[in-house]
């Protein structure tokens, strides 16, 4: 898969989606930010930077002499943080055509990498952690957040037999995770993260585990992801179109309150 192929959408609905999926990100953005210590002068790359979401938070943290240099390989996506991003924040924020997984002259003087939902896009991201180590110079502060719909599901499965309206829950985290399987990304590597880069010789490696309470932006978030990737799913064999519209119904008619995580995210900090 090229890195213009990003599975997920790129059009301006995506770019929404992306936002509503900020509220549910929020409170483990802002704790990967606390942890990477963020100075006001910092040089920072966000690696996939999508719609900005995430580069605003960023930006909100640092002086009118810090920079954030945001990398992504769809335009769109790049036009949209340029749009959103211009009226503060637009001399800060650098936009990059580039795919990141091939590290190139927009690391130079970094102080800090970061990404948030990016690596798990990445085919065999190992490698992209590995030639970040080499490249980068020693001390930059690196720090990911990469999400996990799998770990949630040994809980789920507990509750399939006595809460079978919990069903679509367990149907979303298949689908999802059966997408990225086909496409050969890498969903997993928001688990195995802190050991991989610990064992190349990063130092200070932290890790901490952020589950999403099931609310109702997180359930609309699941049903935006099945119409976004509706197409890709119906021509992967892996849920037919009318099997989608029945999903959407049964995951807006959960009652919210009392249902347990379906995904979460995996927050890793490091030094080079
Ligand atoms: C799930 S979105 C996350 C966007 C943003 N980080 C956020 O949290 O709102 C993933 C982003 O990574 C970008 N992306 C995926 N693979 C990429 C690659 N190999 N090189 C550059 N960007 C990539 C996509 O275009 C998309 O904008």
């Amino acid at each position: 898969m090229s890195a213009s192929d990003y599975v997920l959408g790129q059009s301006e609905r995506a770019g929404r989606r992306l936002a509503l999926q900020d509220l549910h990100f929020a409170a483990a953005s802002e704790s990967l930010l606390d942890a990477l210590a963020l100075k006001p002068g910092d040089r920072v790359v966000e690696l996939g930077c999508g719609a900005g979401a995430f580069t605003r938070r960023i930006l909100n943290r640092l002086g009118p002499n810090g920079v954030v240099v945001g990398v992504d390989s769809s335009t769109s996506m790049l036009e949209q943080a340029k749009d959103s991003l211009a009226q503060h924040d637009g001399q800060r924020f650098k936009p990059t055509l580039a795919d990141v997984s091939k590290p190139a002259a927009w690391l130079d003087n970094a102080d800090v990498v970061t990404g948030r939902a990016v690596l798990h896009h990445v085919p065999m991201a190992e490698f992209l952690l590995g030639r970040l180590r080499v490249t980068l110079r020693p001390g930059t502060r690196i720090g990911f957040l990469e999400p996990d719909f799998r770990r949630p599901l040994t809980n789920l499965a507990l509750h399939e037999v006595t809460r079978p309206e919990l069903a679509p829950l367990l149907r979303f985290a298949r689908a999802i995770n059966d997408l990225y399987s086909a496409w050969r990304i890498s969903p997993a590597v928001g688990a195995s993260l802190a050991p991989t880069i610990e064992d190349a010789g990063y130092t200070n490696v932290r890790h901490a585990w952020h589950p999403f309470v099931t609310d109702e932006s997180v359930l609309e978030n699941m049903g935006l992801i099945y119409d976004e990737v509706r197409d890709t799913y119906v021509s992967l064999g892996i849920i037919t179109s009318p099997e989608i519209d029945e999903q959407q119904k049964l995951l807006r008619a959960l009652p919210v309150g009392d249902l347990p995580p379906v995904w979460g995210l995996h927050q890793v900090t490091a030094i080079v």
